[in-house]
């Protein structure tokens, strides 16, 4: 584990946000939390109403993943980013926001020149060689009263070593260069974008960042058997649209694995 990796620099991250047009300056930085979006929800009903505020961590204790699962952020090697945003703010439909997050994260990724991906729903993918993907980042949105609660994990500067699982990766590893400080403020500025996107914003620019479209793939759900068939799209409410043996099947929530890319 590499030690003496440096705090963020609050002042940095508002440097960088002064730079733009963004209206969303409420940003608190932490050392250390259990997890930003418990401290977001947490704070929701002491806020001013209709206003957004972030929230950013060097390390959390219990960082939270998708489906019940941990992710972890150890001191200094990742983003660790809770945007709490009015429901309202969104032109899209509420179900869709996860995606939207995705491509928000997904745009500030392909700027640091990554070639960079989204598995269906959300997962922040880069593509290694033309067939592997390996994780490198992930979110987390919650509905919680009039808010969305939007969390946005990224691998910075993890080693082999401090990845949870072989499929996933880290922005250093990959060779690519990130300022946490410039990466947050542009993720709360993409965030900013995506709230404007009607329907048919979105979803040409999610399906053309998509890594699971038009691909073979089996989804695990959340307490109903596995389902294999080709992904075609996803549809305005953000579920995935799979072409099975028994017809189209509209996926609402679960996980992918990757079969292989389609044949055609
Ligand atoms: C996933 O891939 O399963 C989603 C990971 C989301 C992690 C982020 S880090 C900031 C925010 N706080 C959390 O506890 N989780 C999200």
């Amino acid at each position: 584990m590499k030690r003496g990796r440096p705090a963020l620099d609050p002042d940095l991250i508002l440097s960088e946000l002064a730079k733009t047009s963004s209206k969303w300056l409420d940003i608190e930085v932490f050392e250390q939390v259990d997890s930003t979006n418990d401290l977001a929800i947490s704070r929701l009903t002491n806020t001013t109403p209709n206003s957004v505020f972030s929230i950013t961590a060097d390390e959390q204790r219990k960082g939270r993943g998708r489906l019940q699962r941990e992710w972890h952020s150890p001191f200094g090697a990742g983003i660790a980013l809770t945007v709490a945003i009015p429901t309202q703010f969104f032109s899209c439909e509420t179900s869709a926001i996860p995606l939207l997050v995705g491509i928000a994260a997904n745009n500030c990724l392909k700027k640091l020149g990554a070639n960079a991906k989204l598995k269906w729903p959300n997962d922040l993918m880069i593509a290694i060689e033309s067939t592997e993907l390996k994780k490198v980042g992930g979110i987390l949105v919650q509905r919680q009263d009039e808010y969305v609660v939007i969390g946005i994990g990224i691998n910075v500067d993890l080693e082999n070593e401090e990845l949870p699982t072989e499929n996933a990766t880290s922005l250093s590893l990959l060779e690519i260069t990130a300022s946490r400080e410039s990466l947050i403020a542009n993720l709360v500025v993409q965030l900013e974008i995506v709230t404007k996107l009607t329907t048919e914003e979105w979803l040409p620019l999610y399906v053309q960042d998509s890594s699971t479209i038009g691909t073979q793939v089996t989804v695990a759900r959340k307490s109903e058997s596995m389902v294999t068939g080709l992904a075609i799209n996803v549809l305005e409410s953000g579920e995935l649209l799979l072409d099975t043996e028994m017809g189209l099947i509209e996926i609402t929530s679960g996980d992918v694995l990757q079969v292989r890319p389609s044949q055609h």
